[in-house]
């Protein structure tokens, strides 16, 4: 069978400026948003245009720039939202409106309200309004993760009907376990009658680290969309990392699914997302952490320096990361010693790397790691051992 395209919707530059501290400005949206049409993503989420002339702005230039990929603008379920969102989009060759409301209990009693049918008849008018404006429209049902199913298949009934050409099924409080959140996206596939006019979109929150695999699940559930941000930025704890999903259905081909991103772009753009955002990423970041492709214990790096595959499920080349790191601490054992220093020009015996790596233990004691100052130091101290004739 056909591999099957997932749509890649970027929300760096909309979700992922949520983070506080890592407001753009125009210039350093639409420099952002160039670099990502180059990596692949299918859409780009450029911000939230009623909600400050800044960001107007910076959806009306982006808008201006962007060649292929679809440029979509998010607004609430209110009519004026959303013809700011269709002005700041005038110019985008693909424009999209993201325009939604929230469908869980408590968002409808605690923030509207206001009851079901209520908020049905506004979902449906929010889409019409939309429409107006674009034949591309997708439709958030925010806090999705807890609405209750039933009600959520008859909103999405109702909106395809209105006009929405995607479906977005948020877990706006990344509440759902992947089995549930899984369920959730078949539920609506088996329950909703036109579901086959709409592509169904994950956007999944990292609460509980499953924002990730939320999404894949949501995938392999019958949805054709993540919504997902460089380095997993978002509100609160963030949202479904790029980079993540990519390299998942990368690495396992045989789920049948493919997308557009070029993962040897994968972390020059993560680099670039956090020098403009100055939002450093967590060493151990999966695909784009400065630890991703680093070797720390001797076990480990003896298998890895026989073949790296044996500690290695991606090249990081492949990723447009830099090549895999030996690095020296007290965990670390002798070929990874012997490693090291042959990299920087030493031509030690298998006995002499025996006897440094007791004062190489002792060095490594005393501090985090052993760096390339502290090998030459140790070469140049050591005094190789005579063997006396017989
Ligand atoms: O998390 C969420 O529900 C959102 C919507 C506005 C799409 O970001
Ligand atoms: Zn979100």
């Amino acid at each position: 069978m056909a591999a099957k395209q997932v749509f890649i919707f970027d929300t760096t530059l909309r979700d992922g400026e949520q983070v506080p501290g890592c407001k753009l400005n125009t210039p350093e949206k639409v420099e952002l948003a160039v670099k990502l049409e180059e990596l692949g993503v299918d859409i780009i989420e450029a911000g939230f245009p009623v909600s400050s002339p800044g960001d107007y702005h910076s959806v009306n230039q982006i808008s201006r720039t962007i060649k292929n990929a679809v440029v979509c603008g998010l607004t609430r379920a209110v009519q004026k939202d959303i013809e700011v969102a269709a002005q700041a989009l005038k110019y985008a060759k693909r424009p999209r409106i993201h325009t939604g409301i929230g469908t869980s209990d408590s968002h409808i009693k605690s923030k509207f309200n206001s009851n079901r049918e209520d908020i049905l008849q506004r979902a449906i008018q929010c889409v019409k309004w939309a429409r107006n404006y674009t034949d591309d429209v997708e439709f958030y049902a925010e806090d999705a993760g807890r609405t209750d199913n039933e009600y959520l298949a008859r909103v999405v009934e109702a909106v395809i009907k209105a006009g929405a050409t995607t479906i977005n099924i948020p877990d706006t409080t990344g509440y759902c376990l992947p089995h549930q959140y899984g369920e959730k996206i078949a539920f609506l596939r088996n329950n909703v009658s036109n579901i086959d006019k709409a592509i169904i979109s994950c956007h999944c929150h990292n609460d509980l680290g499953l924002a990730t695999a939320n999404a894949i699940a949501g995938v392999l559930n019958g949805a054709q969309q993540i919504e997902c941000t460089i380095n997993g930025l978002g509100e609160r704890a963030g949202n479904t990392s790029l980079e993540e999903v990519v390299m998942i259905l990368n690495q396992h081909k045989h789920l049948g699914y493919y997308t557009q991103v070029n993962p040897k772009q994968l972390n020059p753009m993560s680099r670039m997302v956090s020098d403009v955002m100055r939002m450093p990423v967590q060493p151990n970041k999966a695909i784009v952490g400065a630890n991703a492709f680093s070797h720390s214990s001797g076990i480990h790096q003896d298998g890895f320096l026989k073949d790296a595959s044996t500690y290695e499920i991606i090249a990081p080349e492949e990723v447009g990361a830099d090549s895999s790191k030996i690095v020296l601490t007290a965990r670390s054992g002798r070929s990874a010693l012997a490693f090291r220093l042959q990299k920087i020009g030493y031509s030690f015996t298998r006995n002499d790397v025996d006897a440094l790596y007791e004062s190489f233990l002792k060095m490594a004691d005393s501090k985090k790691e052993v760096t390339e100052e502290d090998l030459h130091q140790l070469a140049a101290e050591y005094q190789p051992v005579l063997v006396e004739a017989v």
